[in-house]
């Protein structure tokens, strides 16, 4: 169900916990930092920004994922998030919905005062997934305007007819840190 974590993922929880410096929590106090890796091994960074408008806060790895999407990954394969002061912190649910568009990484966080590993379907077992839309349904749209690009679930073909592994293994090893994606 979950296990120890091995030395990689002790240094991106470490990576994400240093994060926490940078959260902008001044309403909770609960400074949060997550890391989220995908095929390119390039850690992508987000804390947790909050509002004088609570429900337009955003929590660390949604922050996370947003700059693994921009920096041009579609495949996660792990997710830190970290709080500060030693508390546990999970991914909350809305996280982990939005984390589960992305596949199935490990997520590595405190739970019970440890470090543990766990797989995101362990913790949101059913997300919500959508039908993709018939391409042309959209009024005048292209078909591949129309077409959502979801990404497949891990094992699952996509559009090309890639598996998640497949494409990991196109997008080559890990990238050296550049602004652009490789
Ligand atoms: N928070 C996160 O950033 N990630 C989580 O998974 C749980 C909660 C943030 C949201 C809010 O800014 C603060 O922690 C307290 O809930």
């Amino acid at each position: 169900m979950n296990r120890a974590p091995d030395l990689g993922e002790r240094l991106l929880y470490q990576e994400a916990l240093s994060l926490t410096e940078r959260a902008y929590a001044p309403y909770s106090g609960f400074a949060v930092g997550a890391v989220v890796v995908g095929p390119s091994g390039r850690s992508h960074h987000g804390v947790n920004v909050e509002n004088a408008s609570y429900p337009a806060g955003l929590c660390a790895e949604r922050a996370a994922l947003a700059a693994l999407v921009a920096f041009g990954e579609r495949r996660l394969r792990y997710v830190a998030v970290a709080a500060s002061g030693g508390r546990d912190c999970l991914p909350c649910g809305m996280c982990l919905q939005a984390l589960a568009e992305f596949g199935d990484p490990e997520v590595i966080a405190q739970v019970g005062g440890e470090v543990r590993v766990t797989t995101l379907r362990s913790l949101l077992a059913a997300p919500f997934v959508a039908e993709r839309p018939v391409a042309g349904v959209a009024a005048g749209a292209t078909s591949s305007e129309a077409r959502v690009p979801r990404v497949p679930c891990i094992g699952e073909a996509d559009d090309d007819g890639d598996t998640a592994s497949d494409e990991a293994a196109d997008d080559g090893g890990v990238a050296s840190g550049g602004g652009s994606p490789s």
